[in-house]
């Protein structure tokens, strides 16, 4: 993030307080911090609570192996009977869990007790076909019902799921079910994407060649017969979810586990080109989540309509559409497709029909909303909304304002939260009803959680100041691990202030003059596109793989609509010496096929040279600089500093918009 910006952030002076009305009415009430304060263990202890467990824990907090957590120690509880049965055997069996809208214009209402037959029958389909306590499944999903009952029948049976986005290409399926050997892998036939009918299956199946963990592949049935051409199958192999689950005994008890026991695998892009699987566990993990949505969101089981409108595939899927909403017996939309199909009011009309109370959103498509114009949501009738969210990238005040004036007609609390797929949770965020909110901020850490500001010698820096974002004691929902690779998560995240044993998140941050956070971006090299993260590495080794080019280096340069957009620097091999745009539009369309879609870079710099330090680092700030068109910095470290010039003169660059 630039000065100018952070200079904006910190003259921010505009605040909202809650309204008597919201404040009388919300779940959280102001004593919580102190609560927690005198006692964070047994604040976390009656957050459990929440939950139901089979067996009680002795101990809440088990650290004395850190970074290794143990939460609930001996506890033993099922987490899908806690997001489904339990709200069945209350008496709520007809309370709609999930109202589906299919991107198409179909839709599906589904209660609670059609949800426990679903995931009841999918758990006895996975045991049928032997998987059991400890397997993974992979599940590559769009939007569609069958991807939550696959969820929560891989908790019910304490199978792993580890889903991947369906964004990500065959190579990218392929890295995470070996990496986690996943035995089984549920997909869909084809998805619907803007209108059209676009293959899932066969990707699925570019993937898996030659993989040696897979079993079986699970194919539900969407797109059928809009979907060109025939569904490749291979018979030994293949299953269809109809035929496989439809006929099972919706009769399933749930075994309890651990509190520790592995719930999911989730990959996320670190600092380097191999995605790290982040593993969560049970007890801790829908503790938290569960805690934080009913006092974030303010959420009030069966009055409230909750729409949260990430993909299953990130961490925001995970824990508020999946976990945390359903154990606190939500009804919330799930909507299959893009915010503009077939128009840009999509979003508004929901809302609209299904009378949403709380929307939960990433700040880039409140920007292509303002893009898209207020009078697309003027037409609908909005005044349903009472709490709006935001989360996955810092928002600009701008986006915030517009957020609240246009959204939530001036009143509605908005919640800009922080946390992270290794965090599991939200962690960082206002609370409604208790905070007087300011555009842009996250502003303090949650009742129970811990957050500070330091220096690079771990000293907390004073209001005003800025640093590196770290948290400094544990939380239930912390991320135990890297999956296979201990070394790596205690390398990663537990480094840097060792001696303190803080965790460190990768995060920038500031106080603002009243001891507020400002989250700043990322401060290693980390993108963030749309809220999506991308590591420069891995599109750096997905450029190099393509056999024109020698070397590339990518930065992320400020984009005023996805936050961040995707720059490469690449030097052209000897005999290729084309930098043309179909040459350009090749290599960008090669690191959608390695990587997905979502990693293709905004433009690609065809250049002599790369500037690097003396020990041949890449000097990414200089090209930064170049990317966002500033004048460029110090280049007193670099080996040779005539590069810069050779770079600015000899620029050739390609730019695309799609
Ligand atoms: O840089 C922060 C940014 O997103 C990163 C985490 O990305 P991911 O694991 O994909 O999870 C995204 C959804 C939780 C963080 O390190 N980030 C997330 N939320 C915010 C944010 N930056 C600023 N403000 C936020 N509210």
């Amino acid at each position: 993030m630039g000065n100018e910006t952070l200079d904006n952030l910190l003259n921010e002076s505009r605040t909202f307080p809650p309204s008597d009305e919201f404040a009388a009415q919300a779940n959280a009430k102001a004593e919580l911090y102190a609560k927690a304060d005198a006692d964070r263990e047994q604040f976390w202890a009656e957050q459990a609570e929440r939950l139901t467990w089979d067996t009680k824990w002795s101990q809440v907090l088990d650290w004395t192996n850190a970074p290794f957590a143990k939460w609930f120690v001996g506890g033993k509880l099922n987490v899908a009977y806690n997001c489904v049965d339990r709200h069945v055997e209350a008496g709520h069996g007809e309370q709609v869990a999930i109202h589906w809208v299919g991107e198409p214009g179909d839709t599906r209402d589904i209660t609670y007790a059609q949800l426990q037959d679903e995931v009841s029958k999918a758990a006895n389909a996975l045991t049928s076909l032997g998987v059991k306590a400890g397997d993974v499944i992979a599940i590559q999903l769009q939007m569609i019902p069958e991807a939550i009952f696959a969820m929560l029948a891989c908790a019910r049976i304490g199978a792993l799921h580890s889903v991947v986005f369906g964004g990500f290409s065959p190579t990218a399926l392929r890295a995470r079910v070996d990496d986690a050997a996943a035995k089984i892998v549920i997909t869909s036939d084809g998805q619907y994407r803007r209108g059209k009918a676009a293959p899932m299956k066969a990707n699925v199946d570019e993937a898996l060649e030659g993989a040696e963990t897979v079993e079986k592949v699970i194919v539900v049935r969407r797109t059928g017969s809009d979907l060109e051409g025939e569904v490749p199958w291979t018979d030994e192999r293949d299953l269809w979810w109809h035929e496989l689950v439809d006929g099972q005994s919706a009769e399933h008890t749930p075994e309890a586990f651990d509190a520790e026991h592995p719930l999911f695998i989730l990959y996320t892009s670190g600092t380097t080109g191999r995605p790290k699987g982040i593993l969560h566990t049970s007890g801790g993990y829908l503790t938290q989540t569960a805690y934080t949505h009913h006092n974030v969101f303010d959420h009030k089981p069966g009055e409230d309509v909750y729409w949260c409108t990430a993909d299953i595939g990130w961490i925001t899927g995970h824990s508020y559409i999946v976990y945390g909403p359903l154990a606190n017996r939500v009804t919330q939309v799930v909507y299959e497709g893009t915010p503009n199909t077939p128009h840009e009011g999509r979003h508004w009309e929901i809302i609209q029909k299904y009378k949403v109370s709380i929307y939960y959103t990433a700040p880039t498509l409140i920007r292509t909303f303002m893009k898209w114009g207020a009078q697309i949501p003027a037409e609908y009738d909005l005044s349903s909304l009472r709490v709006l969210g935001s989360v996955g990238e810092p928002i600009n005040p701008e986006a915030w304002i517009w957020y609240r004036e246009t959204i939530g007609a001036n009143s509605a609390p908005i919640v800009d939260t922080w946390w992270q797929t290794e965090t599991g949770a939200i962690m960082i965020s206002p609370l409604p009803g208790v905070t007087s909110t300011k555009p842009g901020s996250a502003q303090r850490a949650l009742p129970g959680i811990s957050a500070k500001v330091v220096d690079d010698q771990a000293q907390e820096v004073g209001k005003g100041g800025g640093g590196y974002l770290v948290l400094d004691q544990p939380w239930p929902s912390m991320l135990r691990g890297i999956w296979g690779d201990n070394e790596r998560y205690r390398e990663t995240y537990w480094s840097r202030f060792a001696e303190q044993g803080f965790y460190f998140a990768g995060d920038g941050a500031k106080y603002d003059a009243d001891g507020d956070i400002w989250l700043l971006g990322r401060v290693d090299d980390v993108m963030n596109v749309s809220g999506h993260r991308i590591s420069t590495t891995e599109v750096e080794s997905a450029l190099v793989s393509h056999p024109t080019v020698a070397e590339a280096a990518v930065v992320g340069a400020s984009d005023p609509t996805t936050g961040q957009g995707i720059v490469a620097f690449v030097i052209l091999r000897g005999n290729a010496v084309d930098g043309g745009d179909e040459a350009i539009q090749a290599l960008r369309n090669h690191v959608a096929k390695e990587i997905g879609p979502i990693a293709k870079p905004r433009q690609i710099m065809v250049v002599p040279e790369l500037p690097k330090t003396r020990s041949g680092k890449i000097m990414r700030r200089l090209l930064r600089d170049v990317a966002e068109n500033r004048q460029v910095g110090d280049v007193t470290t670099l080996a040779d500093s005539s590069v810069m010039d050779l770079i600015s003169t000899g620029l050739q660059s390609g730019r695309s918009e799609d």
